[in-house]
Parts: C-alpha cells; structure tokens; sequence
C-alpha cells in the first residue's frame, strides 16, 4: 500500500446514520480530490441494520473489517423498531461492542461555539464567552459493561448493572486526559460521585495519584457530577479539559452540546492504545448523537457532526492536520454562509437540507 492511500471502514447503523454518513464520505474523496490521497472505504453492517440483516448487533465480519482499517467512521445505531424490552439483542450492543472490541478506552467530545451560533444556544450569549472545552470520556468500562440482569417475580423483581472500575482502567483514561490537557491549557477536572460511589472514590484517589506522580505541571480540580451538570450552564468557559466514567461523559455531553447549539454540531474520537511503529493510530468518529429515527429519512439531519467526526479523524488517526483543518475551516465557512440545517438556522433564515450542507462543505474544501 502506498503512503497516501488509508482504509476507512463505514459503519453507517441506523436512521440518519447512513445520510450524515454519506455527506462524511462526500468530505472524505473531497479531501482526497484536494491532497491527492486515495482513501479504500469499506461498508460494514452495525446495529438494527446488523440485527434484521445476520441477527447480530455486531456480527463478526464487521468487527474484522474494523480491525484491518486505519479508521472507522460512524453515523448511528438504534430505532423504535429494536426497542422491545423484551428483545435479545439490541441495536446498541453493536456500538458498546465494537468499542469495545476495538479497546477504544478514550472517547474524546470537543465542544467549541461558532460566533455566528451563539443565538442557537438555549444559554445567553455571554455566558459562551471563551467556552473551548473537551471531554474526556472513559468509554469502555463502569455501568455500560458491568453483569446485568433480573431475579424475583411479580412485586419482588429486581434489576441490576454493576459497575465496576479497576485501577488500570482509570490510570490509562486519565494519562490520555493528562496529556490531551498539556496541549491545551493544562487545567484537568475530575468529575465523579464520589460522596454516594464506591467506583467513584478509587476513580478519585487514583487520578489524583496519576497526575501528582505524572503530570505535575497539571492542574487538577475534582467536582462532583451533580454539581458539574450545574457548572456546565453557570460557568462554562472556566472548564479546559474533563476526565470522567463512561455513564456521567455520556450524560454531560448531551448537556454540553447546547453550548455549542445543537447536538448535530459535536463530534467526537474513539481512541486506544497507540501501536508502536504504526503511522496511523486506529480510531473510530462518530457524532455524539442518536439515529433520531423522527427525522430520519427526510433531509433534516445535521450533517456537520459526523463532517467535523471526519476532520478528527483526519487529524488523530492519520495524522493529516493540515487536512482536517482545511475540513474545520470549510464547516466555518458554510456556517457563516448560513446554509446549515434547521436546528441551527436562525429563526426566518433560509434552512437547507442536509445533502446541501454537504455539498457546501464539499465546494469549500476543493474552490
Ligand atoms: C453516545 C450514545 C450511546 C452511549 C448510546 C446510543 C448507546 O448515547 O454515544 O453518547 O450511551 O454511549
Ligand atoms: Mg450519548
């Protein structure tokens, strides 16, 4: 294989997955088209798809053509149509497995605010001031992964997810945080529950350990989750880097994207381990958000998370910086030009489907 040529595997899953998929692989060849690189995409079968497809959520042949690629980019899993309680397999499991199976431990949620956008933010403008944070996401352990399961009948039912956290496990997501925060403004907060959790004081002690020991020229604040839900509107540009388990990221992420406007703007890098002597580092893109099955269908999806997921992954996998900049630049553009998707549109403002948005995006990226 030449240099310049990567394998992308596709997982476009479910509902607006395979449309903002689409305008990511749109953004890829324009790239290529731009740089002269040759990008070798490979389509594989992810959640409900996977499911009505083979009866698997992850089936194994996906999770190989995810191991052989450079990178994987992904749109989305799950809809109405798999969400019997009941049922034995769910689309999600496909996601949590294949992350899994990846060992892709760090699940790193950039949030910035576009200038013209600050009026698409439930928040008032001032308070967006400044605000460039990053989360750090664990993102294969704790209540995701624990055993899970029913005993008793009738009134005596329970239910049960255990979570769990092992030393190792936190030791290696706060490094990643560690080192994510020397390049940026070296400020790390520790969001835990660690007044009720037992997870959450060994998640305590053993990040304050790995940053005394290891990142002294760090620092480290600790706060606990209830009260960083509230932080996150109060004083949102006081934050620079946070580490946290894999339930709070997932949830203070949802909360974080109305920072930034709309959940259809954040993107976000699955990453693991780098492999020694390999130039590109495997990692998997995916918007933070859902399959949004109401939408699905009908050209209203923002496309821009899954675009600036494919900018990530330019950057972190294959270590093209000046090609995922040229990817951020073009979304800035088109955003400015006002030819975004209605959940940011300015009230009146023209709306523009979600192939158009693409298209604009394209054009930046090769004029
Ligand atoms: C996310 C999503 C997933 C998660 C769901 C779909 C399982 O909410 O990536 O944030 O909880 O990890
Ligand atoms: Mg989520």
């Amino acid at each position: 294989m030449s240099e310049s040529s990567y394998q992308i595997t596709l997982l476009p899953g479910d509902g607006i997955g395979p449309e903002v998929v689409a305008e990511g692989v749109k953004v890829l060849k324009a790239v290529g088209q731009r740089f002269g690189l040759s990008f070798e995409l490979r389509e594989a079968l992810l959640g409900g798809i996977a499911i009505d497809t083979t009866g698997t959520a992850l089936p194994d042949e996906t999770v190989r053509l995810c191991q052989e690629a450079d990178a994987v980019l992904l749109g989305a899993v799950g809809g109405p149509k798999w969400d019997d309680p009941q049922a034995k397999v769910r689309p999600e499991q496909g996601l949590l497995g294949i992350r899994k199976a990846l060992g892709l431990y760090a699940n790193l949620r950039p949030v910035t605010i576009h200038p013209k956008l600050l009026g698409a933010s439930p928040l008032k403008a001032e308070r967006l001031q400044g605000v460039d944070l990053l989360v750090v996401r664990e993102l294969t352990g704790g209540i995701y992964f624990g055993e899970k399961g029913r005993t008793g009948t009738g009134a005596d039912e329970s239910a049960f997810d255990v979570c769990t956290y092992s030393v190792a496990e936190i030791e290696r997501v706060v490094r990643a945080a560690g080192e994510w925060a020397r390049g940026r403004r070296r400020k790390l907060t520790s969001v835990d529950k660690a007044n009720v959790l037992e997870t959450s004081r060994l998640w305590r002690s053993t990040t304050a350990q790995v940053i005394r020991d290891e990142f002294p020229d760090i620092t480290l604040e600790t706060m606990l989750v209830d009260a960083c839900a509230m932080h996150l509107l109060r004083r949102p540009a006081d934050f620079d880097v946070i580490v946290t388990e894999n339930m709070f990221g997932d949830i203070l992420t949802d909360e974080a994207s109305m920072l930034a406007g709309s959940m259809g703007l954040l993107p976000s890098a699955s990453l693991g381990a780098s492999t020694p002597g390999r130039s590109t580092r495997m990692g998997l893109y995916e918007p933070i958000h859902g399959s949004a099955p109401d939408i699905a269908g009908r050209g209203l999806a923002n496309p821009l998370a899954t675009i600036l997921s494919v900018a990530l992954l330019l950057r972190y996998s294959l270590g093209l910086d000046e090609a995922a900049q040229v990817v951020e630049r073009a979304v800035e553009q088109v955003i400015e030009a006002g030819t975004v998707t209605a959940d940011i549109a300015d009230p009146g403002e023209q709306v523009c489907s979600t192939i158009e948005v693409g298209d604009a995006v394209t054009e930046a990226i090769v004029s």
